[in-house]
C-alpha cells in the first residue's frame, strides 16, 4: 500500500475551523504540504506557512523579492520569517513556529486568519505568542512577539529573529547571483537596523527598488547580516552556528549570502511577560527608512495597524452574510472563499507553493475572471483592474495574454480566442451591482496607441471575434481557448473552438444590455444576430448525439466526439451549452446527463474522459499530462462551478449541490483521506488528480486558480439565487430539496437585503413569493432602494 495512505488520516488531529474569529487552527506542523496564507497591504507581501515557512516580496515576486523560499527544494517550506528563543543558560533553543528547530516545543498551535497568522507554543516556561501581519499604515511584515515566563525561577533568554534575504530578482539569482551577489549589501543603520540594499546591472526600475530593513521596537544585543555568519556552513536554519556559539557576530555585508538577524536578551521573572515587535519592511531611501522605523516604534502603532487590519476585513466581508443548513459551505461563502478570491485578484496566477513567482505577471484571461468576485465586495476596486485590463487591449479588440503591470516587462502576446471577450461579464458585473452606466464612458487607452470608453473595447472584443471565424462559422481557436492544452491542436490557425462559440454567446447576451446601456442600441440587433447564428451552429454541427462537440481540429475532425477512443467528451462544452442560453432545452439537459454519467467522480467532475494517451496522433498527443492529472482527466475545480451553475438553470439543486459540495476543500480532503489530498482544506485547489491517476484525490496548485471566483459566483448567486442584475436583485435560488430554507444578508446598492427563505414546500427551485418590509413583490427582482440603509425581505419557495 502507498506509505501515505497508512499516514494519520484524521484531519481533526491536524486542525480546526473556528468560524467565529474567521480562523482556521492547526494542532500539527508536520502536514502533508505547507498551508499557506496570504498576509498583504496591496503592497507589501508575504506567503506564510502554518509552520512559519514563507517568503515576502514588495509589489512584485519576480522582481522584488525580499526574502528566499526555496520552492520545490529539500527541506520543504524553508527558509521564513523565523524567531528562535534560547535559554541563556543552558543553550537549549526553539522556535515558536516549531519550524526549523530541531527541539519542538511541548505544546503548540498555529492559526491563520484574515490577512494574519498567529503561532502559540510553550517550552521549558515559556509562553510564546507570535502574530505576524501586514498592516496597512508601514509596508512592512510585523512579527508580534509575546514572551511570557510561566514557571518559578526567573529566565535569562537570547531571542533571534532572523530572516534571509534572496536577490530580489528572482530569476536573476537563478543565473548570475556568482556576479551579482556582490553587488549587494547589508548594513547596520544607526536607528539599531539592518539595511539591505538590492542594487545590480541592468535590474528592472532601479528607482522604484526600495530598501529593506530590518528592525524592532527592542534594544538589540547582536545582529548579523552575513548569512555565513549567522547560519555557517553545512547547517542551516535548523542549527544557526551564531546561536550556537553563543550570540550574533555583528557582521555586516558589503557582498556575499545575505540576511538579518536580529538579537535580544530578554530576562524575565516568574509570571513577566515581554513583547518585541520586529519589523521587515521596505522603503524608498534612507530617509524614509528611517521615517517608517520610527513610526512603527510608536507607542500604539502595531495595535492601530491590526486593528485597522481586521477592521478592513471586517468591512470587506460584511458585504454578505449567510445562514445555511450545511455549516462546511456556510463557512466558505462566508469567509474563506471571497478571502482567497481577493487572493487571487492580488497576485493572479503568480506565487503560491506551486508557483514560483516567475514569469506569471497578470493573465487576462484569469484576471478578468476574479474581478466577477471582486464586484459585490468592492466596486471600485473591480473598476479600476477591469481598466488595467482594457488597456492591455488593441484598437483592433484583442489582448495581451499577460503583462507585468509592476515590473514593466514586455508582454505576452499571443492570441488566444476567448481572453478578450472575458472583459465583457466583468463590465455586465459591475452594471448589475452598481446600476450606474457611467464607467461604460469612462476612457481607457488601447496598447497600440489611441483610446475608447469601455464600452468601445468591449465592443472591440466581440468585432476581433467577429473577424476571426473558421470555415464552419465557430470562433477560430488561435492560439488556444480557456484551455491551455488546445493550442496542439490548432498550431495550423484552422482549428476552430465550439467552446467559444458558447462563451461568445454568454458574452453577447451581456453585450445586448452593455450596448443599451452606453446609448448603442444600434449594436444591439448587430448582437442578436451572432447569437443566433452560433446557437444554430452549437445545436448542429456542435452536437455529437448525446453531448456537444469541444472543438474542430485543423483536420477537420471533431475534439470531443464519440467517434473516437480518448477525450470523448470535455465538461466545458456541456456546461457552457446551457449558460449561454444557447442549448435546446433537451439537448442541454442530455448534455448534462453526460457528464454526470461519464464525468462525474465522488470527488468532483473530471474535465476530460477517458483520459488522452494517444490521442489525436501517437507521435503528438494532444497533451503530456499523465493520465488522470493536471489537465488530462484530472478533476479541474475551475470548470466544476460551470456544472454547478449549468445545473442551477437547469432547476436539478439536488444536482448541483452535490457538485458543490464535494469539491469543498474539507469535504473532499475528507474523502480522499488528508495524506492524500495533502493541499489546505479552507482554499481550493485547481484540480485534483482523477480515477484514471493512481494519485486519485491529490489536490494541486491551491489557492491560486479561478476555482475561486467562480465557485463564490456558482454558490451565492445560482445556488442561493441572490444576484444583481439590471434593474435590481434577483431572487431565484436553486438548492437541494431537503433543506427548509436559508438568509442572507447582503449589501447592494447602498442597502443591506435581509433575505430570509423558506422551503416548507421542499423543492429545489421556483420563487412563490417574495414581499420586502411586508409588502408583496410582483416577480422576484427586487428593487434598489436609495436611501435606505436595510430591507426585511421573506422569500417562499
Ligand atoms: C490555468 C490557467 O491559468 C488558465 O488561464 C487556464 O484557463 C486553465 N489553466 C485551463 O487550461
Amino acid at each position: 500500500m502507498n506509505a501515505e495512505l497508512t499516514r494519520n488520516n484524521d484531519s481533526k488531529a491536524y486542525y480546526t475551523f473556528r468560524d467565529e474569529e474567521k480562523e482556521v487552527e492547526f494542532k500539527r506542523h508536520d502536514m502533508p504540504t505547507p498551508w499557506m496564507n496570504y498576509l498583504s497591504n496591496g503592497t507589501f507581501h508575504t506567503m506564510l506557512s502554518h509552520a512559519g515557512g514563507g517568503v515576502a516580496f514588495y509589489k512584485s515576486p519576480q522582481i522584488w523579492r525580499i526574502t528566499r523560499y526555496r520552492f520545490f527544494h529539500l527541506p520543504m517550506d524553508r527558509s521564513g520569517p523565523y524567531i528562535y528563543v534560547q535559554d541563556a543558560k543552558t543553550g537549549s533553543y526553539w522556535c515558536p513556529t516549531s519550524e526549523p528547530a530541531l527541539d519542538k516545543p511541548e505544546e503548540w498551535k498555529s492559526a491563520h486568519g484574515m490577512g494574519y497568522t498567529r503561532f502559540e507554543a510553550k517550552r521549558g516556561g515559556i509562553a510564546a505568542r507570535t502574530v505576524y501581519f501586514v498592516g496597512p499604515h508601514e509596508n512592512s511584515l510585523i512579527w508580534n512577539l509575546n514572551l511570557t515566563n510561566e514557571g518559578t525561577e526567573a529566565k535569562e533568554l537570547k531571542v533571534y529573529a532572523y530572516a534571509e534575504f534572496g536577490m530580489m530578482e528572482f530569476m536573476r539569482e537563478l543565473q548570475w547571483q556568482c556576479y551579482n551577489k556582490h553587488q549587494v549589501s547589508v548594513q547596520y543603520h544607526e536607528g539599531e537596523a539592518l539595511v539591505y540594499r538590492y542594487g545590480v546591472e541592468n535590474q528592472p526600475k532601479p528607482e522604484e527598488t526600495p530598501l529593506v530593513y530590518l528592525a524592532a521596537d527592542t534594544p538589540l544585543a547582536g545582529y548579523d547580516g552575513d548569512r555565513e555568519e549567522f547560519i555557517g556552513s553545512y547547517r542551516s536554519e535548523t542549527n544557526p552556528a551564531a546561536i550556537e556559539n553563543g550570540g550574533c557576530t555583528g557582521s555586516t555585508l558589503l557582498g556575499g549570502d545575505p540576511c538579518g538577524a536580529l538579537q535580544f536578551n530578554v530576562t524575565l521573572q516568574p509570571g513577566e511577560s515581554r513583547t518585541i515587535n520586529v519589523f521587515l519592511g521596505t522603503a524608498t531611501d534612507e530617509t524614509e527608512v528611517s521615517r517608517a522605523i520610527f513610526h512603527s516604534r510608536e507607542a500604539g502603532f502595531v495595535e492601530a495597524s491590526f486593528q485597522a487590519l481586521k477592521e478592513n476585513w471586517s468591512g470587506y466581508l460584511g458585504a454578505w452574510e449567510s445562514r445555511l443548513p450545511d455549516q462546511d459551505a456556510e463557512r466558505m461563502i462566508n469567509i474563506w472563499n471571497p478571502y482567497q478570491a481577493h487572493r487571487n485578484f492580488l497576485f493572479s496566477r503568480n506565487i503560491s507553493f506551486y508557483a514560483t513567482g516567475t514569469f506569471r505577471g497578470v493573465g487576462y484571461r484569469d484576471t478578468a475572471q476574479d474581478i466577477l468576485s471582486v464586484v459585490p465586495f468592492d466596486t471600485e476596486l473591480a473598476l479600476d483592474k477591469l481598466k488595467l485590463l482594457l488597456g492591455q487591449q488593441y484598437r483592433d479588440g484583442h489582448v495581451n495574454h499577460y503583462f507585468f503591470p509592476n515590473e514593466g516587462w514586455e508582454p505576452v502576446t499571443s492570441i488566444h480566442s476567448d481572453d478578450h471577450l472575458w472583459t465583457a461579464l466583468s463590465a455586465w458585473d459591475l452594471l448589475a451591482e452598481t446600476g450606474d452606466a457611467a464607467f461604460l464612458q469612462a476612457k481607457v487607452p488601447y496598447y497600440d496607441g489611441g483610446e475608447g470608453t469601455v464600452y468601445e473595447h468591449l465592443r472591440a472584443a466581440i468585432d476581433f471575434t467577429a473577424s476571426q471565424l473558421g470555415s464552419r462559422g465557430f470562433p477560430l481557436m488561435l492560439r488556444s481557448d480557456w484551455n491551455d492544452q488546445l493550442f496542439r491542436v490548432c498550431r495550423e490557425g484552422k482549428g476552430e473552438s465550439i467552446w467559444t462559440s458558447m462563451q461568445l454567446g454568454t458574452v453577447l447576451l451581456r453585450m445586448i444590455d452593455l450596448a443599451a446601456a452606453a446609448g448603442h442600441p444600434e449594436d444591439t440587433v448587430r448582437y442578436g444576430a451572432m447569437y443566433e447564428l452560433q446557437r444554430e451552429l452549437v445545436n448542429s454541427i456542435g452536437w455529437d448525439g448525446r453531448w456537444f462537440r469541444r472543438a474542430i481540429m485543423d483536420d477537420g475532425r471533431f475534439l470531443g466526439s464519440d467517434e473516437h477512443d480518448e477525450a470523448k467528451i470535455w465538461l466545458n462544452a456541456q456546461t457552457w451549452a446551457t449558460i449561454s442560453g444557447m442549448a435546446d432545452v433537451d439537448k442541454g439537459l442530455q448534455a448534462m446527463d453526460s457528464v454526470r454519467e461519464m464525468l462525474d467522480t465522488e470527488l468532483g467532475i473530471k474535465k476530460i474522459h477517458p483520459s488522452i494517451t494517444t490521442f489525436p496522433d501517437p507521435a503528438d498527443p494532444l497533451t503530456n499530462y499523465n493520465k488522470g492529472t493536471g489537465e488530462n482527466g484530472a478533476v479541474f475545480c475551475h470548470a466544476n462551478t460551470w456544472a454547478i451553475i449549468a445545473e442551477c438553470l437547469l432547476g436539478r439543486g439536488d444536482l448541483a449541490y452535490k457538485y458543490y459540495r464535494q469539491l469543498l476543500p474539507n469535504v473532499a480532503m475528507d474523502k480522499a483521506g488528508l495524506w492524500r489530498y495533502k493541499a489546505e482544506p479552507y482554499v481550493y485547489a485547481s484540480n485534483l488528480f482523477g480515477p484514471e491517476s493512481d494519485k486519485f484525490g491529490l489536490a494541486n496548485v491551491s489557492w491560486l486558480t479561478g476555482t475561486a471566483a467562480w465557485m463564490y459566483v456558482a454558490v451565492t448567486q445560482y445556488i442561493l439565487g441572490v444576484k444583481p442584475v439590471l434593474n435590481g436583485l434577483s431572487i431565484d435560488p436553486c438548492i437541494p430539496a431537503d433543506w427548509e430554507g436559508f438568509t442572507v444578508k447582503r449589501r447592494f446598492r447602498g442597502c443591506v437585503y435581509d433575505i430570509s427563505v423558506t422551503n416548507a414546500n421542499k423543492v429545489c427551485k421556483g420563487v412563490k413569493s417574495i414581499t420586502a418590509d411586508g409588502v408583496l413583490l410582483e416577480g422576484n427582482i427586487l428593487p434598489a432602494y436609495p436611501g435606505r440603509s436595510s430591507v426585511k425581505v421573506e422569500v417562499v419557495l
